[in-house]
């Protein structure tokens, strides 16, 4: 399953800018946007209402990890917001995602974050002593949350094919780290186009940057877009 709309990350400070971005694109030009950590920390549930009231679907990238119990409970009271997606770290455990599943329901999508793509395996294998690779480790976490009933993983685009090979058929490697031909890649180190990860069988793309600092983001969005979806499989 491939989603159409590239998932924009919402990389930004403040709701007064995030009003200012959206409204660039169209009233009926709906889209699927990505609300972290820095937004959601300094503006709480009512961006997401907000997001929500323009009828945009919304991916919470909030990688919860704590307890099962603790786990359980934030993910009951973000089931309320009505978010579209949401996610946890792998490394909380097999309990601790199952927790989060009770918590959210079935409604949203649930996945989960491996290795984050900053963490070197030089860096896992001293700071988290696993002695294994980073790709062995990556789809060990995968199959994990597979078989506690999350919905799919966050993992770099070189990863999706032995993800894939791991997991049921429709579990979801949603993959940011995209560029298109040519674009500045900034700090992100190992990056595909969108037709690439159509290619290589990614589910959704994160894209942030190449729309949200664009001169005209809207064109940007949709050129990327084009790409992904325009790309047969
Ligand atoms: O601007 P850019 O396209 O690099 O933004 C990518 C988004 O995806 C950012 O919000 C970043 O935090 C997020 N992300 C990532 N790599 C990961 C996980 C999340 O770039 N492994």
């Amino acid at each position: 399953m491939r989603e159409l709309s590239p998932i924009i990350a919402l990389d930004f400070a403040s709701l007064e800018e995030v009003k200012a971005f959206l409204a660039q694109f169209p009233a009926d030009e709906h889209l699927f946007v990505k609300v972290g950590m820095e937004l959601y920390y300094a503006e709480g549930p009512a961006v997401i209402r907000y997001i929500k009231s323009l009828g945009h679907r919304i991916f919470l990238d909030l990688k919860l990890h704590d307890i099962p119990h603790t786990v359980e409970s934030a993910m009951r009271v973000l089931a309320t917001l009505g978010v579209d997606m949401t996610n946890v770290h792998a490394a909380g455990g097999f309990e601790m995602m199952q927790a989060a599943r009770r918590g959210l329901g079935q409604q949203a999508r649930l996945i989960a974050v491996t290795q984050l793509t900053s963490t070197s395996e030089e860096q896992m294998q001293s700071d988290q002593n696993i002695q294994t690779s980073l790709q062995e480790s990556v789809v060990h976490y995968a199959r994990l949350a597979d078989r506690a009933g999350l919905d799919g993983v966050v993992c770099s685009a070189q990863e999706v094919g032995l993800i894939k090979e791991a997991t049921q058929p429709d579990f979801i490697c949603l993959t940011p780290g995209i560029r298109p031909s040519g674009s500045d890649i900034g700090d992100q180190k190992r990056v595909m186009t969108p037709g690439q990860a159509a290619q290589i069988g990614s589910s959704y793309i994160v894209v942030g940057r190449p729309i949200t600092q664009a001169d005209h983001p809207l064109q940007a969005y949709q050129a990327i877009k084009q790409e992904w979806s325009g790309h047969d499989q």
